[in-house]
C-alpha cells in the first residue's frame, strides 16, 4: 500500500532509492518516482514498474546524496506520470511523497483553490504539497514547522517523507496511521516503509508512531510530536539479514515461501513446543494466560488470508479447548458497534501488522477496555505495538503478495493456542500428549507434500484455460476451501469461490457442467463420508474432480479426475497440509497464464488505507 524510502548520507542517492523501491514493490506498483537532491531538485516519475523507471533514468549522472522515493499503489486517481509521487511545491522548492488517504482532500483542495493554487494531479497527496506551501507562505516557518502546521488541518492517514531542493541537508518525514521506519547507520540515514529497503545498511532502526515525525541531518535526527515535543526513540536491533529478502534461486518469492513452510512453521513452534517436557510455551502471552484460559468468548478479527486463518482458529479453538469463537472481517466490526463485554477477548491476526481495518478493530477493543492479543509476522509493525500482548510467526519477511507461509504459520500458532487452552479444560494428557508430538511432525509432513509438486503442475497445465473454478471442503477443512479460491483469484485472475461442501446443493451446483473444474479436500476425516457423496453428485453431473485426500485412501482413484495425496494427520492439523497443493495449483496455473505472480494487478501485500 504505497513504498516510501528516503535516504541522507554519503552514497549516491539514486542506488539506495531504486534498491529500496524494488523491495518495497510489494506495497504498490502503479507508478514508481523519485526526487533527488542535487544542487536543485531532481524529479523522475513513471507509470508502471521501478524498471520503467528506471529505464528512463541518466543514473551515472544522478550523483545527489539526498532523496526520496515512492511506488504507489492508487487510491485516489488514476495510475498514470502525472499522479505519480512525488508531487512538487508550485515554486519547485520542496518535493513530498504519500502513503494513505487524505480524507478531507476535496475541501482542503477547494480552499486552496480558493487562494489561487492551481492542481496537475487528482491525488489528494497534492493537497497536502500546496497545503504546506500555503501555511509557508504565509508564516515563512521554516519547513519542518510547515509540514507540522499543516498536518495539523489534515483529517486521515498517512505516511510522509519531503526533501528540499534549497537545503541539501534536510530529510523530513511523518506518520499518522502509514507505517515508517528509520534507518540509523553511520553518518547515514534511512527510511523506508518497512525494514526491507534498509536491511541491507543496517539494522538498527526507530519506529516512528501515530503522530510523531522526524527531522533527520547528516549529522543527526530528532524525532518529535506533531505538536513539536522532542522525544527520546529507543534504537532497535533487527533480527533478519538480506538472505530473508531474496529469492534464493527460485523464479518467484511466492514459490519460495511455499517451499520455505516447513522451516518456518519449525521457527514458529521452536522453544514453544517442548516435546521433552511435554509442554508449550507461548511466552509473549504467558503473563496474560489467565485472562485468555477463562475467557467466556474469544472474537478473532483478521482481513484476506488472515482471516482464513482466523476461521481455523475458530474450529481449533472451539474443538480443542470448547470456549466459543467469533470470527470478525476487521473492516465490518469497527464500523457495527461490536458488543463486547467483560470476560470477552480479542485476538487479531496480521502478517503485516499493518492493515488498517485491523488495527481499528484493535483499536475499538481498547476503546472498550477489552483485552486485545495480537498474532502478527511483522516484528515491530504498529499492530505488534499496539495490542497488550502477542504471538509472533517467525515466518520471516514474506514477500509475495499472496500469502502462503504465514497462512500456515497462523494457523500453527492456532493450534498451539488452542491445545494449550485445552489442556486443562477438555483434553486428557495422553490425547494433548498425542496431539503435541503430531504437532513436531507437521514440518516434516509438509515436506512430503511439496514432493507432490511435479503432479500438481501437471494438473496445472490441463486447468489454465479455465475460467471458472470451485473450491468445496467441510469442517477444518472449509478455510482451506476459501483460501484455495482466494489464492487462485488473487495470482490467476481466474473466478473461483470456496463453499463448505454441503453447500453446494443449495446454489453452486447449478454452475456445475464439463467445463467447471471442483477441488474437493476430502480428507478421512468425520465428515469424509458426506463429502464423497458430494463429490458423487458434480460427478453425475460431468464436473471435473480434483481430490486431496489422505495417503493410502485409493477409494477416490475411480471417482475423481485427479487425486493429491498429503500424509494423514489429525484432523486438527490437517490444514497444515490440505492448504499446501492449493497454494502451488494456483501458483502453477498463474505462471503458465503469463501472470505477474509476485505481484498480482490491483492488489498490495499491505492494505494500510480502508
Ligand atoms: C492484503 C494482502 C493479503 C492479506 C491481507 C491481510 O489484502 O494482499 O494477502 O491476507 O491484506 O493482510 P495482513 O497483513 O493483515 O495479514
Amino acid at each position: 500500500m504505497c513504498g516510501i524510502v528516503g535516504y541522507i548520507g554519503e552514497r549516491r542517492a539514486i542506488d539506495v532509492l531504486l534498491r529500496g523501491l524494488k523491495r518495497l514493490e510489494y506495497r504498490g506498483y502503479d507508478s514508481a518516482g523519485v526526487a533527488i537532491v542535487d544542487g536543485h531538485l531532481k524529479i523522475y516519475k513513471k507509470k508502471g514498474k521501478v524498471d520503467d523507471l528506471s529505464k528512463e533514468l541518466d543514473i551515472p549522472n544522478l550523483l545527489g546524496r539526498l532523496g526520496i522515493g515512492h511506488t504507489r499503489w492508487a487510491t485516489h486517481g488514476i495510475p498514470n506520470d502525472v499522479n505519480a509521487h512525488p508531487h512538487v511545491s508550485s515554486s519547485g522548492e520542496f518535493a513530498l511523497v504519500h502513503n494513505g488517504i487524505i480524507e478531507n482532500y476535496t475541501a482542503l483542495r477547494d480552499r486552496l483553490i480558493q487562494r489561487g493554487y492551481t492542481f496537475e494531479s487528482e491525488t489528494d497527496t497534492e493537497v497536502l504539497v500546496r497545503l504546506v506551501e500555503d501555511v509557508r507562505e504565509t508564516t515563512g516557518l521554516p519547513l519542518e514547522e510547515a509540514l507540522q502546521q499543516a498536518l495539523r488541518h489534515v483529517v486521515g492517514t498517512y505516511g510522509i517523507a519531503l526533501v528540499s531542493g534549497e537545503d541539501p541537508d534536510l530529510l523530513i518525514a511523518a506518520r499518522k496511521g502509514s507505517p515508517l521506519i528509520l534507518g540509523v547507520g553511520a553518518g547515514e540515514y534511512f527510511l523506508g516503509s518497512d525494514a526491507a529497503p534498509i536491511i541491507e545498511y543496517t539494522r538498527d532502526v526507530v519506529y516512528l508512531n501515530d503522530g510523531e515525525m522526524v527531522v533527520i541531518r547528516r549529522d543527526g535526527y530528532e524525532v518529535r510530536t506533531i505538536d513539536n515535543i522532542v522525544l527520546n526513540k529507543e534504537v532497535h536491533h533487527l533480527e533478519w539479514d538480506l538472505e530473508h529478502i531474496e529469492k534464493g534461486g527460485y523464479p518467484h518469492f511466492m514459490l519460495k515461501e511455499i517451499f520455505e513452510q516447513p522451516t518456518a512453521i519449525e521457527n514458529a513452534m521452536r522453544g514453544r513446543v517442548c516435546l521433552d517436557k511435554n509442554c508449550i510455551r507461548l511466552g509473549g502471552l504467558l503473563d496474560d494466560f489467565e485472562t485468555i484460559r477463562n475467557a467466556r468468548r474469544v472474537i478473532i478479527c483478521a482481513c484476506g488470508t488472515s482471516w482464513h486463518a482466523a476461521l481455523v482458529g475458530e474450529y481449533l479453538i472451539e474443538g480443542l479447548a470448547r470456549i466459543p469463537v467469533e470470527v470478525e472481517y476487521a473492516s465490518e466490526f469497527r464500523y457495527r458497534q461490536p458488543i463486547m463485554r467483560d470476560g470477552d477477548i480479542v485476538f487479531v491476526i496480521s502478517q503485516s501488522g499493518e492493515t488498517a481495518d485491523t488495527l481499528a478493530a484493535v483499536r475499538e477493543a481498547k476503546r472498550q477496555e477489552i483485552p486485545v492479543f495480537g498474532i502478527c509476522n511483522t516484528v515491530g509493525s504498529t499492530i505488534a505495538r499496539e495490542t497488550d500482548a502477542g504471538v509472533y510467526l517467525h515466518a520471516g519477511p514474506e514477500i509475495g503478495v499472496a500469502s502462503t507461509k504465514t497462512f500456515t504459520g497462523q494457523v500453527i500458532v492456532l493450534a498451539m493456542l488452542a491445545l494449550e487452552l485445552g489442556r486443562d479444560r477438555t483434553l486428557s494428557d495422553d490425547t494433548f500428549t498425542a496431539y503435541l508430538q503430531e504437532l513436531g511432525r507437521i514440518p516434516e509432513k509438509i515436506r512430503a507434500v511439496l514432493e507432490s509438486d511435479d503432479l500438481i503442475r501437471d494438473i496445472a497445465q490441463l486447468y489454465r484455460y479455465t475460467s471458472n473454478f470451485l473450491y468445496l471442503g467441510r469442517g477444518y477443512n472449509f478455510p482451506v476451501a476459501l483460501e484455495g479460491a482466494l489464492k487462485l483469484k488473487e495470482i490467476s485472475y481466474i473466478h473461483a469461490e470456496g463453499y463448505p461442501a454441503a453447500e453446494m446443493k443449495h446454489g453452486p451446483i447449478a454452475l456445475i457442467d464439463q467445463f467447471m473444474p471442483v477441488v474437493f479436500v476430502a480428507i478421512k476425516d468425520s465428515t469424509y463420508d458426506k463429502i464423497v457423496s458430494n463429490i458423487e453428485e458434480v460427478v453425475a453431473r460431468k464436473g471435473h474432480v480434483i481430490a486431496i485426500t489422505d495417503e493410502g485412501n485409493g477409494q477416490l482413484d475411480n471417482l475423481c479426475e485427479h487425486v493429491i495425496r498429503v500424509p494423514a494427520t489429525e484432523e486438527f492439523l490437517s490444514p497444515l497440509l490440505t492448504v499446501i497443493p492449493l497454494q502451488l495449483l494456483s501458483y502453477h496455473i498463474a505462471v503458465m497464464r503469463g501472470c505477474d505472480v509476485d505481484q498480482p494487478r490491483n492488489l498490495a501485500k499491505s492494505v494500510t488505507v480502508e
